[in-house]
């Protein structure tokens, strides 16, 4: 088939041709921001999700419906290393600008952008990252404590206040909020806490891998109660045969039956997967319907690409000691699995390797979904492992 009109579209935040079954969750968060717009109080949404599932082009297709409905919208990626004010200040400057062109609200964004003043300059010893132009002075007494506790809390109900007079809403969109250290992360919360407390109309709708969960109950115990925490997880049959068939059809293009059956049981419904799947079967189909054999010819096409891209990026950035840990992981099967085997695999006492567990787990590659347990962030990870790491030998590293 032509592969000018393929319309697959595998990639780290590559938007899919069809957004398939996510509707409760666009649905879920449009009813949330809609009720604090409103002044009525509702739960903030934190999607957690393995790698690849789809939370990063959700979080941006909830943005762009914010937006359409006339919300006031922030879009940030935590990295790795960037500390949370150094994050939110530009975002936060932008947004207040923007308000600020709206009548009734420009007195008060005028007060948040004082507000943002008093906070950038006070807390710029504590966090040397905070870049952002100031556009007025801080107003003295006014989110300038120097305290991030208090002053990110008195920034955001200045926030919230401009957006209350602007009849809006802000919401703050946070893609990999697992890499917010524990400490920023209670802090933030605490400043929802009392935008909620003053029904000031300010929300977060953030997404995460699956240990967020953990770390905002750690970082503050009545996270449980402020959040919810919908999964984002693989498709149904019915969605992944959407995500496929859709797109083709829009292109006067069929899929038999049977084909889309063993995309579906061979990418066990994930997203990435499926655009890959499909992807490749599009370019090696010679007319429509698109085959079974097609699909299966395709297969190793779509594992090659995966494994130069997808899954190779992160095998890249790992240590020895973790790509052994991992591998051994892999030789138990996709998991999860228990501590104490992965350190036999390795022929070490669990003490030892805990070190090498609890950097993967900082760096998102496993998570604990019970205690003593360790899986994969990334789905089919394990047969990776093994086709990088064949046979015996990483044993003797
Ligand atoms: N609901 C869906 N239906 C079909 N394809 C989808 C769907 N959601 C995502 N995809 C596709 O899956 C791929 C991965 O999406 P995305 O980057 O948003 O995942 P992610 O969960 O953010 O992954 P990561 O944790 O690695 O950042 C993209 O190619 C995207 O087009
Ligand atoms: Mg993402």
């Amino acid at each position: 088939m032509n592969p000018i009109t393929n319309p697959y579209s595998p990639g780290a935040g590559t938007p899919p041709p069809e957004l398939a079954g996510r509707d409760e969750l666009l649905n879920k968060v449009r009813i949330a921001i809609e009720r604090i717009r409103r002044g009525r109080s509702a739960q903030s949404i934190l999607m957690l999700g393995l790698r690849g599932v789809g939370k990063t082009v959700l979080l941006d297709q909830m943005r762009d419906n914010a937006e359409a409905t006339g919300f006031y919208t922030l879009r940030i990626e935590a990295p790795e290393s960037l500390s949370l004010p150094a994050l939110i200040a530009p975002e936060l400057r932008v947004t207040l600008l923007r308000l600020s062109k709206v009548e009734q609200a420009k007195a008060y964004s005028v007060l948040a952008l004082r507000a943002l003043a008093g906070f950038a300059t006070a807390l710029k010893v504590k966090f040397q990252d905070i870049e952002v132009g100031l556009d007025f002075d801080p107003e003295p007494g006014l989110a300038d404590n120097g305290d991030l506790e208090h002053d990110l809390a008195a920034l955001l109900e200045a926030v919230g206040i401009a957006a209350k007079k602007a009849g809006s809403a802000v919401v703050m969109f946070i893609d990999e909020l697992q890499y917010v250290e524990e400490y920023q992360l209670a802090v933030l919360i605490s400043a929802l806490h009392r935008c909620a407390q003053r029904k000031l109309p300010v929300a977060l709708v953030g997404a995460g891998l699956p240990q967020l969960r953990g770390r905002m109950g750690r970082a503050k115990s009545y996270a449980e109660r402020l959040f919810e925490f919908p999964e984002v997880g693989a498709l149904n049959e019915e969605e992944a045969a959407l995500a496929i068939t859709k797109p083709a059809e829009e292109e006067g293009v069929e899929f038999e039956a049977g084909a889309v059956a063993d995309i579906f049981n061979q990418t066990n419904g994930y997203p990435y997967f499926i655009q890959e799947w499909a992807k490749s079967a599009w370019d090696i189909a010679s007319e429509s319907p698109i085959t079974l054999d097609d699909v299966d010819a395709a297969a190793t096409i779509a594992i090659a690409a995966l494994d130069s891209s997808f899954f190779r990026v992160r095998f890249d950035r790992l240590t020895p000691s973790e790509k052994k840990y991992l591998r051994a992981m892999a030789d138990l099967g996709p998991g999860p699995h228990r501590s104490g085997d992965i350190a036999g695999k390795l022929e070490r006492p669990v003490q030892s390797v805990a070190p090498v567990r609890n950097n993967l787990i900082k760096s998102g590659m496993i998570w604990s979904p019970y205690h003593g347990d360790t899986a994969f962030t990334v789905p089919l990870f394990d047969e990776f492992m093994q086709r990088i790491m064949p046979g015996d030998k990483w044993k003797e590293v």
